[in-house]
């Protein structure tokens, strides 16, 4: 397919990261969750992004959990359960802005680290469930 660009031999610096997933949507939107964190690791200026990435990651985590739903994924109630973990870090994230730049960094760790497992972990098995159901 002409489209795919998977394994194109023009990546961007950006593009570095491993596939995340074969599902387009789920890809598209596990890179930006990355770009996001790339950005609060930068000097991107914490407020709205904080904001961006509560929102961004809420419209993740809501289709993935429609997702689950309509396949019916056996192991929905875990997977939401560690979105929730992500939900309750990011709004103690926001809780401490005023505390600025080493709140900033730990959680900038904290998220990465988390992010990193859950897209290369648990995501994989929804998106295995995924491609093998008739709902894509
Ligand atoms: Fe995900
Ligand atoms: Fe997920």
């Amino acid at each position: 397919m002409s489209g795919d660009s998977r394994g194109a031999a023009h990546r961007t610096a950006l593009d570095e990261r491993p596939v995340t997933s074969d599902l387009l949507w789920q890809e598209t939107q596990h890179r930006r969750l990355f770009e996001l964190l790339d950005a609060l690791e930068g000097d991107a200026e914490l407020a709205p992004l904080i904001l961006e990435l509560h929102r961004y990651a809420e419209e993740h985590f809501t289709l993935e959990e429609a997702y689950m739903e309509a396949v019916a994924f056996p192991e929905a109630a875990a997977h939401r359960r560690a979105h929730d973990k992500f939900r309750a870090q990011l709004t103690e994230l926001s809780a401490g802005q005023s505390d600025a730049e080493g709140m900033r960094g730990l959680t900038a760790m904290f998220l990465r680290e988390w992010l990193t497992r859950h897209i290369y972990g648990t995501d994989k098995v929804l998106e295995a469930f995924i491609i093998d159901s008739a709902i894509k």
